[in-house]
């Protein structure tokens, strides 16, 4: 009978951007802080926050910024502590210094009129064309590809795209087949779509083909090599650092030292370090004309940066007398009880909220 044939017949699927926007609006994200505006400003601190961030940690990061810099000026004329202490934990603190060069940028180059076309923001520090093409297609409905991690797997599963994703040849690929797929219409909820697909749906092991809406044609499902794409990297053995850090604490302040720009926690305040074979007694002498009265090893802790491992020793260290820190040093006592407003990375944070609560 013509009709069970007809049954049987698998259904041409409509193009690939018509599926994403229509399962967009049916599964995809709607109360995100950072949907339902045009306002530029506000979508770029979202792209950039939720770059290597996942939106759950992003949204209370997002509300303090946009309350503290409801605008480009504000952020622009604040000084470089007080956007790096409103980020203090979001981690990847190139971005926050990106973030406020871009500010200033903004209000120096366009006289505070955040730009909204991919070609401008892709000038700005911090913003590749990924990001531009997303804040550009949020703000203004510019028809532009995005290529960011979530939607490179999409991508090379559905177009079948394996090789190293890092190389350039195989970047290429995925930025045409990104590029093919893009609407006539609609840039913003397909935008939206491809990025709700790859967090929810397109996942990294495990994926939930069966709630795909671009499941029917993808080259990936079809040979059976979802979990082989994309390919994986090659990461080689984690490296290891092991240092020491001195906990210095003097009539309830703390002593921080203001990190180098470049290098990791780049621009944070962190405790003062020392080489991990070093004395810490001497270390305190030599680098920063202290004078030790008591050191006492306290509990070690591992932070995990993307390329190595940090292993740290801190000593808590009481001093002979309340003394000035060595000329020269970029250092700072910080009281005890106003760590909260401070640009401190997450672990260092952790390791003095617990001190202070031991005590
Ligand atoms: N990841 C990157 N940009 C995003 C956005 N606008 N919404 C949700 N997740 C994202």
């Amino acid at each position: 009978m013509a009709r069970a044939s007809s049954a049987r017949k698998p259904r041409a699927p409509g193009p690939f951007p018509s599926r994403v926007v229509a399962w967009q609006r049916l599964h995809g994200r709607h109360d995100l802080p950072w949907q339902a505006t045009r306002d530029a400003y506000r979508i770029w601190i979202s792209e950039i926050m939720l770059q290597q961030t996942q939106v759950a940690t992003v949204i209370p990061y997002f509300e303090r910024f946009l309350t503290r810099f409801p605008d480009v000026a504000a952020l622009a004329a604040a000084p470089e502590d007080e956007v790096l202490a409103l980020w203090s934990g979001l981690g990847y603190y190139a971005r926050a210094r990106n973030l406020h060069r871009a500010a200033r940028e903004v209000v120096a180059r366009f006289g505070g009129m955040f730009p909204v076309r991919q070609a401008e923001l892709v000038q700005l520090p911090g913003v590749g064309r990924s990001t531009a093409a997303a804040i550009a297609a949020f703000a203004s409905g510019e028809r532009c590809a995005i290529l960011d991690g979530n939607v490179r797997r999409v991508l090379a599963r559905h177009a079948g795209i394996g090789g190293d994703p890092a190389s350039a040849a195989v970047a290429a690929r995925l930025w045409s087949e990104a590029e093919a797929r893009l609407p006539a219409r609609g840039i913003e909820r397909y935008t939206q779509g491809m990025m709700d697909l790859g967090a929810n749906v397109c996942l990294p092991r495990a994926p939930l083909c069966l709630l795909c809406p671009v499941a029917a044609d993808c080259v990936a499902r079809i040979e059976k090599r979802v979990d082989e794409l994309p390919q994986r990297r090659v990461r080689g053995p984690v490296r290891r650092r092991r240092i020491a850090m001195l906990v210095v604490i003097s009539r309830g302040e703390v002593l921080l030292e203001k990190r180098p720009a470049a290098g990791i926690w780049g621009g944070l305040w962190s405790l003062p370090e020392a080489d991990a074979e070093a004395s810490p007694r001497e270390a305190l002498a030599s680098e920063w004309g202290l004078e030790a009265a008591r050191v006492d090893a306290i509990e070690p802790f591992e932070h995990a940066f993307t390329h190595f491992t940090l292993e740290v020793q801190p000593w808590r260290i009481e001093l002979a007398r309340a003394s000035r820190v060595a000329q020269g040093k970029p250092a700072t006592w910080v009281a005890l009880d106003d760590l909260a407003g401070a640009a401190l990375p997450s672990p260092i944070r952790r390791l003095l909220e617990k001190l202070v609560s031991e005590t």
